[in-house]
């Protein structure tokens, strides 16, 4: 069925220079983290927005520290500014209330979403994905072709066999690998798993995140989360991620 969104949506992600999708196979690895996190390390640079995916397990608004104010319209939705990052997010709608839907009804909630959001001229996208293979996972294969994959994984062997997957399937669609991050390891972790894990998929391996063990702790305002450890391992990651394509012409 003839649905018009559809062209509008590949439209609007196309319009981006960079999208970064911020995906894992394993849920609780830290994608919600890390997405805030790098969406406000490139906004201290670049024109950044920041859309959660996750309608099911919406985070980013919760990390942000953003209202339930509905975002103003205007000709489209503007998606609210926090620190520099445009931040959109079904959070916004559904006002704190569980979202038990269905994956076509996703696929639905997203293409509105996608289709009304206002991005106007951001630059980098980044994008916080739910864990898994479903709906979610297949509409960004669908909608985003200029994605820049970011892939998360703890070094748990749970984490890296389910990771493994979500690497094949990037793998067989071609699309863009920006690298693997492992999140949480422990300070007598020398085992190098992630490292060898990205070696194996022929990705950048893009460096490690210790387990910070009072990290929960200093989320209550925007100030402490930056300047946390956690904080300034992302940022230097997202350097990369310029190093890595920026320099790069015709992209
Ligand atoms: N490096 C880290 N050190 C300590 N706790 C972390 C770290 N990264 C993430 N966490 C914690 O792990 C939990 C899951 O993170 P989250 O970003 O929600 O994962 P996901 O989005 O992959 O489900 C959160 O409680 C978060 O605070
Ligand atoms: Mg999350």
């Amino acid at each position: 069925m003839f649905d018009a969104r559809e062209t509008l949506v590949r439209e609007k992600f196309a319009a981006f220079k960079y999208i970064i999708p911020v995906v894992s196979g394993k849920g609780g690895v830290g994608k919600s983290m890390i997405s805030a996190a790098l969406s406000l390390a490139l906004a201290k640079q670049y024109k950044t927005g920041l859309l959660d995916l996750d309608f099911w397990g919406a985070s980013a608004h919760v990390l942000l520290n953003v209202d339930s104010k509905f975002p103003e319209e205007e000709h489209g939705i503007l998606p609210e500014e926090v620190k520099g990052v445009k931040f959109m997010s079904v959070a916004y709608y559904t006002q704190g209330k569980p979202l038990p839907i269905r994956g076509t009804e996703y696929t639905d909630a997203f293409l509105e979403l996608a289709a009304v959001t206002r991005w106007d001229d951001t630059e980098y996208l980044v994008i916080d994905m739910p864990p898994g293979m479903a709906d979610p996972f297949l509409d960004i294969l669908k909608y985003v072709k200029n994605g820049n994959f970011l892939v998360v994984s703890t070094p748990s062997k749970l984490s890296i066999n389910i990771v493994s997957k979500t690497l094949e399937i990037l793998k067989e669609q071609k699309v863009n690998i920006f690298g693997l991050i492992e999140n949480m390891r422990s300070p007598e972790d020398y085992s190098n798993r992630i490292g060898r894990l990205a070696e194996k998929f022929n990705m950048e391996y893009l460096g490690y995140i210790p387990y910070y063990q009072n990290l929960d702790t200093k989320l209550d305002t925007l100030d402490d989360f930056i300047s946390t450890d956690f904080f300034q391992k992302i940022k230097e990651i997202g350097s990369k991620f310029r190093n890595n394509f920026c320099k790069k012409p015709n992209r």
